[in-house]
């Protein structure tokens, strides 16, 4: 199967290269079609997504991307938004469960962010009114927040979860957040087997940090999901280790939660279990089954050692190093 990989800037390449070696060694039939996007090709081409990339994408329909830079003052708002926005991949899903058995405050942390990916603060409408004050558009509309509700409540069915948690502001944002809840309302009649939550985003994120095992599939606006999915990422051991996927109804770009991260690019730091289990979504989404399960069990197995921490784990172990157990340890 042929697959679009954009490895993107920053620690991008280190973690995609480390991402390839491992899905070749464990036995993918998955080929990839290198393109590329961001600041490294925007010095060599002057375009930040060259017509070859969107070719791409479309030709394939899922890609696996690195994290891109973006771009300060020029250019796109935002590369990544730019690509959920033209292929209308409507639900960014963050699973937020450690991948190994880490030293962490919580141990039974396993909870799923359903994030509405096209609108809300996101949609980029502002405008200036004096020097002295600015104003953003927040946009929420009754069919996108079907969709995204819906997309949670049938993940909930197919993957055996329990409970779904709609999280908003509605009792301020009463118009734009009442709309989300009123649908999430509704929608969750269908799944009378599921059991429906509706929780406010502040006390969410109290919840999340004193008692994060509560939560089962979470549903959100673009904003809140944002927030929400780097503080799950801090329960479960941080960035380095949290995967994700952008979904549409015909496209998928699969990318972790992490950016660029130029403080530690080029230098072999970077924890590139991210990017890898990233591509476990997809291979499991792809009917490689067997083969993400046996990638998990040898990132697992990796992680039962501190001596092959990365730094952002705590330890010392170079990207290149780490890949090359979890490689060791495919065959156990
Ligand atoms: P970041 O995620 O790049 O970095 C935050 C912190 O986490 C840094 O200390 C970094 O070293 C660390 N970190 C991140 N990933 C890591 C990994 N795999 N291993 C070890 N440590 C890791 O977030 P930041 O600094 O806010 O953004 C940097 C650039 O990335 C910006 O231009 C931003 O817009 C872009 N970005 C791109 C995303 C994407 O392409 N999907 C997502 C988030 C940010």
């Amino acid at each position: 199967m042929l697959v679009t990989l954009i490895k993107g800037d920053g620690i991008g390449p280190e973690v995609a290269e480390a991402m390839k070696k491992v899905l070749k060694k464990a036995g993918s039939k998955v080929v990839f079609e290198e393109v590329n996007a961001g600041e490294t090709v925007f010095k060599q081409e002057g375009t930040y997504i060259p017509d070859y990339v969107y070719k791409s994408i479309e030709k394939n329909k899922i890609a696996i991307k690195g994290p891109i830079t973006t771009p300060i003052g020029h250019g796109f708002r935002s590369i990544n938004v730019e690509l959920r926005k033209k292929y209308d991949l409507y639900a960014n899903i963050r699973p937020i469960k450690a991948p190994g058995p880490l030293d962490l405050k919580y141990d039974n942390v396993d909870f799923t962010i359903f994030r509405e990916n096209t609108e809300d603060l996101y949609a980029g409408i502002e405008e200036k009114i004096s020097d002295d004050e600015y104003h953003s558009i927040k946009i929420i509309t009754r069919k996108k927040s079907e969709r995204i509700i819906k997309a949670a409540f049938e993940y909930a069915i197919n993957n055996k979860r329990k409970k779904v948690s709609v999280v908003t502001k509605a009792n301020i944002m009463k118009l734009t957040d009442g709309l989300f809840l009123e649908c999430a309302r509704k929608i969750s009649k269908d799944y009378p087997q599921i059991e429906f939550e509706e929780i406010l985003v502040d006390n969410c994120a109290m919840q999340m940090v004193k008692n994060p095992s509560q939560f089962d599939v979470l549903v959100t606006e673009n904003l809140y999901g944002d927030i929400l999915s780097d503080l799950g990422a801090g329960l479960v051991g941080g960035l380095g280790l949290m995967p994700g996927v952008n979904k549409g109804d015909n496209i998928s770009i699969y990318e972790s939660i992490h950016g660029s991260a130029p403080d530690i690019a080029n230098k072999d730091l970077a924890n590139p279990t991210a990017m890898i289990l990233t591509a476990c979504l997809m291979l499991d989404d792809i009917g490689e089954i067997e083969i993400s399960q046996k990638i998990r069990k040898a990132i697992y197995k990796s992680l039962s050692f501190k001596e092959n921490y990365t730094r952002d784990l705590g330890g010392e172990n170079s990207t290149s190093n780490f890949t090359e157990k979890i490689i060791e340890n495919l065959g156990a």
